[in-house]
């Protein structure tokens, strides 16, 4: 099988999809901008050949630039798992005739209206919501909505320009601030707890999921530094409370007709029980919770979807046996790490739970938390009881602390 992966070294995750991809005896092509020499160690590990095209984000030119390097060579797969080179990734398959969504079957995975648009007329639960592109329209919006109510981009990612406004005073002062987006999608507000329903998918058919919780919900983690956000990976996404979103999430990957590979949707549920679709994505979650996934079952989700994607099969035994908490740091102060406070103790307590430290060592710079939610690093953790996960994942957010000058 010769399957070509786009952007195979970045971001983080992507060289373990590569891995995975050459353990299951494909033969990876790898696309990106960047020279072959600077893609890291595993990706050159994977890769069977490399075409590196002038940029990723000119799409035709991408597209001419590989038919004249790919000549003559059959390609199986056309594989992207990063957001903004879905629709690129549409475009290879269609330009080399190749299986898998095309373009009309991408759009709705990239435009948040088109989406909802879908899944309103298949009747699935979303936000109440209106496209809106100028300021005018955003109040023509606010007048059929009513507040609260929630303004994002159509393509947005990582909860960036989102904004929620309580009343019209809000509104007037969000309005210059996302004036630069060209078409926002106006919604109403869902109060309530927030998850995802990541599934590897085959031919329609869900393999294997696996559901989160946001502590809190990411747009209040994004808004406010001190907090140090946590993503739990579900022991039992089976449990009662779970079972209408989860059921969601099946329709919603029949609505949109999605084939194979993998999927992330986010929902919310309300405090009445209700759930309410948020928005779905035909790739992988980010932050490392591919990683949580393994440690939720200690399978290999990398090497199980490269299998998905090229022999039509999950082989893994999923039988989850920890729930999984990543909890992410945020340094106090600005510049360089300058002290690590509280790991010793957490250790002492709680060792033998923490599978993974992140953290930046004394020394590093700090990152900026508003662009990745891995921040200054983060602690992984696992164990069987969901009580016990959040109370150490608390314990970590409280004490361990971060601080730079
Ligand atoms: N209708 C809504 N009601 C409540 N919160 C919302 C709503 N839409 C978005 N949010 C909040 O904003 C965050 C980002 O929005 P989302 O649609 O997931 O976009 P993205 O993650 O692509 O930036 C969500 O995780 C949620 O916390
Ligand atoms: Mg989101």
């Amino acid at each position: 099988m010769n399957v070509l992966l786009l952007s195979p070294g970045y971001p983080a995750e992507m060289p373990e999809f590569a891995r995975g991809l050459a353990e299951v005896g494909a033969s990876v092509i790898g696309v990106g901008d960047q020279p072959a020499a600077q893609l890291p160690q595993r990706t050159r590990g994977a890769l069977a050949a490399y075409v590196q095209v002038h940029s990723l984000f000119d799409e035709a030119r991408c597209v001419a630039e590989l038919r004249s390097a790919l000549r003559g060579r059959r390609i199986d797969r056309v594989e992207s798992l990063w957001e903004p080179l879905m629709l690129l990734a549409a475009r290879l398959r269609e330009a080399l005739g190749v299986p898998g969504l095309d373009v009309a079957a991408t759009v709705p995975f990239r435009d948040k209206e088109a989406m909802k648009r879908k899944l309103d007329a298949a009747g699935i639960r979303t936000p109440r919501h209106v496209a809106a592109a100028s300021s005018a329209e955003c109040w023509d919006a606010a007048a059929q909505l009513g507040f609260p109510l929630i303004l994002k981009p159509i393509a947005g990612a990582g909860s960036a320009d989102t904004w929620r406004c309580d009343d019209a005073d809000e509104l007037r002062a969000v309005l210059p601030r996302i004036a630069h987006v060209p078409v926002v999608s106006v919604e109403e507000f869902i109060d309530g707890e927030e998850y995802t329903f990541d599934t590897v998918t085959i031919d329609g058919a869900v393999q294997y999921y696996n559901v989160a919780w946001y502590r809190p919900r990411p747009l209040i983690a994004r808004s406010n530094e001190w907090i140090s956000p946590q993503v739990i990976a579900l022991r039992d996404p089976d449990a009662a409370a779970l079972r209408d979103g989860v059921a969601m999430g099946h329709a919603v990957i029949r609505a949109l007709g999605f084939d194979s590979g993998f999927t992330h949707m986010e929902w919310y549920r309300k405090a009445d029980g209700e759930v309410v679709f948020g928005e779905i994505a035909a790739r992988p979650p980010g932050a490392h919770q591919v990683d949580q996934m393994n440690y939720a079952c200690d399978i290999d989700v990398f090497r199980e979807w490269a299998r998905a994607v090229t022999e039509r099969r999950f082989a893994a035994r999923v039988e989850r046996r920890y729930n999984v908490a990543t909890i992410f740091k945020r340094a106090h102060g600005q510049g360089t790490i300058c002290a690590v406070e509280g790991l010793a103790e957490i250790d002492r307590r709680h060792g033998a739970a923490i599978v993974w430290n992140s953290l930046l060592p004394v020394g590093a710079p700090r990152r900026n938390w508003r662009q990745t939610l891995v921040s200054d690093g983060f602690l992984v953790i696992r164990h069987p009881d969901l009580p016990t996960t959040l109370a150490i994942a608390d314990e970590i957010g409280a004490h361990v602390q971060l601080h730079a000058r």
